[in-house]
């Protein structure tokens, strides 16, 4: 399914993630769920699509609200633990697919809503997604992203900081910049909500990755100056810092 480099090095490091990735409590964080679903209006009647579900966090956490979830990633690795955790949570209205965010393998107007969560940093050009979520979603229904936003001044730290992590990292968008997307897409925008997700460095990167990452958290520590955007402090178990994530629902004309 990848097909271009990146795509190959999205898959890589979401084979290697896929189960930690799964595992990390603060991707089922309770307010940010409750903020994205009450985004996304879901209804007993719809259908909804989520685009790079990765382990299915959200899709299965909309199903009970839902007809029928739709869940697309492009990592196998994590539409298996999507899979398991549809298994064990007992939920029979998901169908999950491999396959890419900018090409969706849907005819028009298919589903009532399509979101994607902390997807479109990971992706080259996001506005393709967004046009493609905006396809398949049928008129007067809902198209909802929830990312990582920084501030213009922090982009270009946040970006370094997040490539030095994860090395199939992108670029994070700045709300401002999601924002004008939608409207690019012709999406009409019925709001933004944002919230704070709190996350421990040592849990969210690997071993060989720490030294770099340790310094330019320690260089905000220090200096106080939060270039990076991210609130970066010492705590008892190690380094703290607060992803910046914003939520924007539109609807499609
Ligand atoms: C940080 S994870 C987020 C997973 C999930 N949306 C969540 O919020 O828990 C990013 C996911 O995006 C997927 N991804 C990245 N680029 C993609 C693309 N072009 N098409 C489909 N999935 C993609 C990765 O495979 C990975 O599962």
């Amino acid at each position: 399914m990848a097909s271009t480099a990146h795509d190959t090095k999205i898959v890589d490091q979401f084979t290697r993630w896929a189960q930690p990735f799964a595992d990390l409590s603060v991707h089922a964080d309770a307010d940010g769920m409750a903020r994205t679903l009450a985004a996304a209006a879901i209804t007993p009647e719809m259908a909804v699509l989520d685009v790079a579900c990765g382990p299915g966090i959200v899709a299965c956490a909309a199903a009970p609200l839902a007809r029928h979830i739709t869940g697309i990633d492009l990592t196998p690795a994590m539409i298996d633990q999507a899979r398991g955790r549809q298994r064990n949570a007992g939920l029979d209205n998901i169908t999950w697919q491999v396959g890419d965010a900018t090409r969706l393998p849907f005819e028009d107007d298919r589903f009532d809503v399509v979101l994607t969560r902390y997807s479109f940093h990971h992706i080259p050009d996001p506005g393709a997604a967004l046009r493609e979520m905006t396809r398949v979603c049928r008129p007067g229904g809902r198209v909802v992203v929830i990312d990582a936003t920084p501030t213009a001044d922090t982009q270009a730290a946040y970006d370094r900081m997040e490539t030095l992590r994860d090395p199939s990292h992108a670029s994070a968008l700045t709300l401002d910049q999601l924002r004008a997307l939608g409207q690019r897409a012709g999406l009409i925008e019925r709001g933004t909500d944002f919230y704070r997700l709190e996350a421990l460095l040592d849990t969210l990167a690997d071993a060989e990755d720490m030294v770099g990452l340790t310094a330019l958290f320690e260089t905000d520590i220090t200096s106080g100056e939060d270039r990076i955007g991210v609130a970066a402090r010492h705590a008892a178990d190690g380094i703290r810092f607060v992803f910046p994530v914003s939520i924007v629902a539109w609807d499609r004309q």
